[in-house]
């Protein structure tokens, strides 16, 4: 299945997008974790998105689409992949249809996580991230088992340095006029599948599960 996963952020789309890996067995395509690792790795593009991302602003389009097409050709996309943050405008959208096109694939679908933005704020104060893995924590609502230490690998837990109150905000801003024209075109091709980004954490691997239950049985 090829999914992508849409909404603002903190709504739970990295979360969500973790589960499904695991449940279907295919690849999460997190444009943020990848951008993430260009900084650590003080790349070129690391270099050049640091300074937009720690602003909450978009990183230039032809830097993250030349990023995505790599990563969509290696071989462990062939069987499906749950793009996760890609794409955040409509530039994007463009260029995302043209991949795929190139490689005579289709989107499946495209859940639409829905949370209030005064939620996401608080949320994100919490995060801690695994810079090693990945997982993702939240000291109020999933704690990991020892403090500040990964669950599943063992590393450091970190704060992203762009969950601040004020750069959470500007993050916001920035999904609602550049990010959300582009589920419009996601609705009108039949993809959109709402799902409610409140409900407790724990439920969330129930509600994945739901989701998809009919594209499992399907094939
Ligand atoms: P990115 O890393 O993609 O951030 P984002 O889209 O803002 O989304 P987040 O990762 O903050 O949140 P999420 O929805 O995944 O929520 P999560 O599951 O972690 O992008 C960061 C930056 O990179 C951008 O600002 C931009 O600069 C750049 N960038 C990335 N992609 C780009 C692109 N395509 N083009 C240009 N620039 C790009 O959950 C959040 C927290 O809430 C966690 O602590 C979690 O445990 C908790 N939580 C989740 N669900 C619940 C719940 N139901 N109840 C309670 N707590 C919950």
């Amino acid at each position: 299945m090829r999914i992508l996963i849409f909404g603002p952020p903190g709504s739970g789309k990295g979360t969500r997008a973790r589960l499904i890996s695991r449940l279907l067995k295919i690849p999460v395509i997190t444009t943020g974790d990848m951008l993430r690792d260009e900084v650590s790795r003080g790349t070129e593009i690391g270099l050049k998105a640091k300074e937009y991302m720690d602003r909450g602003e978009l990183v230039p389009d032809e830097l993250v689409i030349r990023l995505v097409e790599e990563r969509l050709h290696r071989p462990d996309c062939s069987g499906g992949f749950i793009l996760d943050g890609f794409p955040r405008n409509l530039r994007q959208a463009e260029a995302l249809d043209r991949i795929l096109g190139e490689m005579g694939m289709e989107l499946d679908l495209v859940l639409n996580v829905v949370v209030d933005p005064e939620i996401v704020v608080e949320r994100l104060s919490l995060r801690r991230w695994c810079p090693k893995c990945g997982a993702i924590y939240n000291l109020k609502y999933d704690p990991p088992k020892v403090d500040e230490i990964c669950d599943e690998c063992g590393a450091r837990l970190i704060q992203r340095s762009d969950d601040r109150e004020e750069v959470v905000r500007r993050r916001l801003r920035v999904y609602e006029e550049q990010t959300k024209p582009v589920l419009e075109l996601y609705i009108e091709r039949g993809l959109v599948r709402e799902i409610r980004g409140d409900i407790p954490i724990e439920e969330i691997p129930r509600e994945v599960e739901e989701v998809l239950k009919p594209y499992l049985e399907r094939d």
